[in-house]
C-alpha cells in the first residue's frame, strides 16, 4: 500500500486506464473522513470502475462521490454515488475539532483549513462572537475550541447545515459556549444588539449585504469584522475594502483595515479573500436614532 501513496492519483488511475485520456481522469480527490469527492470530465470511463480505483488509492475512504456542481444561494452541493457505501454522513476532524457533516448535501471547504485556525486564535478571552454564515459551525467550533470565548453566536439559515451545526457543538462540548440559532442573519443579527466583539461573516455572492445587519451589532467602543468573498484577482481586494469603508462611512461607522489576505485561489479569475476591519460608530449610540433597544 506504501507503495501506491508515493505516486499522486492521476498517475495510479493512469496506470489502470491505459487507454483513457488523462485529461479526463481526476487529479486529486478531496477526502472527508470516509468520504472522497472527485471532480472529472465524463469521457465515458465507466464511473463505478473508476470509482473502484479512487476507493482503492485511498485505503480509508469507503465511499467515492462525483461533485457535478455546486447550487443556489445555500451553495449545496450535486453529487453522484460512483462507488461503495451510500452512507454519506462522516466527522472530518482538523486542529483538535471536529465536523459531521453529510457530504452529499453539505459543502466543507479544505483549503480554508488555516483561515479556520487563524480566525479562531484571534479571538480574545471573553469576546462575544457573532458567526453570520454558520454553516456545520466551520468557524464557530474552532473559536469556542481553541480561544476562550463568552459567547458564539452561531446565525445559520440552511436547516440541514443548521442540524449539524447542533450535532457539533455537542459533539466539541461547547454547549454553553456557542448558541446556534436558524434563520436569515440579516433579520437575526439586529435581535442580539450592540454585542459583538468579533463578526464573522464567511460567504460568498453578496457578502456585504449583511453589512449594515453586522454593524447593528457592533459596540460602541468598536468591533473586528471577519469579511469573506470572491472577487477578481490583483485588484479586486482593495475594490472590496473600498465598497466596504464606504458603505460603512454612510451607515455612521468609521472603519480602519487591520489586514487584508487571500484565503484560496478560486479560479483562473477569481481568489476567496477575507478583508479584517474594525468598526466604530461615529456618533454616541445612547442618543443616536440607530441605538440598540
Ligand atoms: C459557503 S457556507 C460557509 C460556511 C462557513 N462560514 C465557512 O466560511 O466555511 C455559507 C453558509 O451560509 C449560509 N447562509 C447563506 N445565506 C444566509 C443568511 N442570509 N443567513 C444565515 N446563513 C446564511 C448557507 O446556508 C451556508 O451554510
Amino acid at each position: 500500500m506504501l507503495a501506491l501513496r508515493r505516486t499522486s492519483l492521476r498517475e495510479f488511475l493512469k496506470s489502470k486506464f491505459t487507454c483513457a485520456d488523462l485529461r479526463t481522469l481526476p487529479k486529486k480527490a478531496k477526502i472527508i473522513g470516509h468520504v472522497a469527492l472527485v471532480r472529472f470530465q465524463d469521457k465515458g470511463i465507466d464511473s463505478e470502475v473508476l470509482g473502484k480505483a479512487i476507493a482503492e488509492f485511498y485505503p480509508t475512504v469507503k465511499t467515492v462521490l462525483r461533485l457535478q456542481g455546486i447550487s443556489g444561494k445555500l451553495r449545496q452541493p450535486v453529487v453522484e454515488l460512483m462507488y461503495g457505501d451510500p452512507n454519506t454522513e462522516t466527522i472530518y476532524k482538523e486542529h483538535g475539532y471536529k465536523f459531521m457533516l453529510d457530504v452529499s448535501k453539505l459543502m466543507l471547504c479544505l483549503g480554508n483549513s488555516y483561515e479556520r485556525l487563524r480566525t479562531a486564535r484571534s479571538v480574545r478571552p471573553g469576546e462575544v462572537v457573532v458567526d453570520m454564515f454558520a454553516g456545520i459551525g466551520q468557524f464557530s467550533i474552532p473559536c469556542a475550541v481553541i480561544s476562550k470565548p463568552s459567547k458564539v453566536y452561531a446565525i445559520e439559515i440552511n436547516e440541514e447545515a443548521y442540524r449539524y451545526l447542533k450535532i457539533n457543538i455537542t459533539l466539541n462540548n461547547v454547549e454553553g459556549i456557542a448558541e446556534s440559532m436558524l434563520g436569515d442573519c440579516k433579520v437575526l443579527a439586529p435581535t442580539l444588539g450592540r454585542i459583538a466583539d468579533r463578526i464573522i461573516m464567511g460567504y460568498f455572492g453578496g457578502t456585504i449585504e449583511a453589512l449594515p445587519a453586522a454593524l447593528s451589532t457592533v459596540k460602541p467602543e468598536g468591533t473586528t469584522i471577519h469579511l469573506h468573498e470572491l472577487v477578481k484577482r490583483g485588484t479586486g481586494k482593495d475594490e472590496l475594502w473600498k465598497e466596504i469603508s464606504e458603505l460603512c462611512f454612510s451607515l455612521g461607522y468609521a472603519s480602519t483595515l487591520l489586514d487584508s489576505r487571500v484565503v484560496k485561489s478560486y479560479s483562473a479569475t477569481k481568489e476567496h479573500v477575507v478583508i479584517e476591519f474594525k468598526v466604530k460608530p461615529t456618533e454616541d449610540l445612547s442618543t443616536g436614532p440607530s441605538s440598540a433597544t
